[in-house]
């Protein structure tokens, strides 16, 4: 028999399966579809900055105590922190005093407090989050950063859109296969089919948390008709 018909499906194939249509939603979304029309002002893309520094916060703080975790760990890479990139692009965008006036929409704060408790109780968890994040940042972030440099007029992956630069991975391509490895071989430390599941049930809540930022950012500047 055709061994790729026998072979379980891999879990970076399975992952990227099952959460295929809330990709498409997050894509979808009208903030989205405004964003990169280029239907909105420069603000609009600072609150969505914004929201961002909130989730990486989270993301990146809790990365800290996971660095040796047996599930988690593999997948903490320094190359891929953001914080400090979110950080210059708010400074460029909203000045020096960026933090200042920086708040987090219910949303926002929701999806921060997610990722927490999962850095704090589920490693697992906390994989998902992270492949949500940093896979997406590297491919669909990249359309991003063109629009945004193309719309506002940042220099190209200059102050504004130095989130979606990532200065340590030369050939995303090839980190992205990595990646998938890893996930992969998270069958080792993840025998359990049921635990796989809801790593995959988790990242789709990432992808929905995604949508209901959307959604607030979208009711925050709406489009006068
Ligand atoms: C307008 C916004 C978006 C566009 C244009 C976009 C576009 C894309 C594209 C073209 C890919 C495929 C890249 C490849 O196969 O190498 C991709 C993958 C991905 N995107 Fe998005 N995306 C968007 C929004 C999002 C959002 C909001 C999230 C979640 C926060 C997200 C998460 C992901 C993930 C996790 C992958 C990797 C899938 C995998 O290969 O396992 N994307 N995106």
């Amino acid at each position: 028999m055709d061994s790729a018909l026998t072979q379980p499906t891999s879990f970076s194939t399975l992952i990227r399966t099952a959460s295929h249509e809330q990709h498409t939603e997050a894509e979808t979304s009208t903030f989205m579809g405004d964003l990169l029309g280029g239907r909105l002002g420069v603000d609009a893309f600072a609150r969505y900055t914004e929201q961002l520094w909130f989730v990486y916060r989270a993301l990146e703080d809790g990365a800290q105590s996971l660095r040796d975790d047996p599930v988690a760990g593999p997948f903490i890479r320094p190359e891929l922190l953001r914080v400090a990139e979110i950080e210059r692009d708010l400074a460029h965008m909203r000045g020096e005093g960026w933090r200042a006036g920086l708040t987090a929409l219910p949303a926002t704060a929701a999806y921060a407090a997610r990722v927490e408790e999962c850095a704090r109780t589920w490693p697992g968890g906390y994989v998902a989050h992270h492949y949500t994040r940093y896979l997406g940042d590297l491919s669909g972030g990249q359309i991003i950063r063109g629009k945004a440099e193309k719309t506002w007029g940042f220099a190209r992956k200059g102050d504004g859109v130095r989130f979606y630069v990532f200065e340590g991975i030369a050939n995303p391509a090839e980190f992205k296969r990595s990646y998938r490895e890893l996930l992969d071989g998270l069958d080792l430390v993840v025998p359990d089919e049921l635990e796989k599941q809801r790593i995959v049930d988790e990242c789709k809540r990432a992808f929905a948390l995604n949508t209901a930022l959307f959604r607030e950012l979208g009711a925050e500047f709406p489009l006068s008709a």
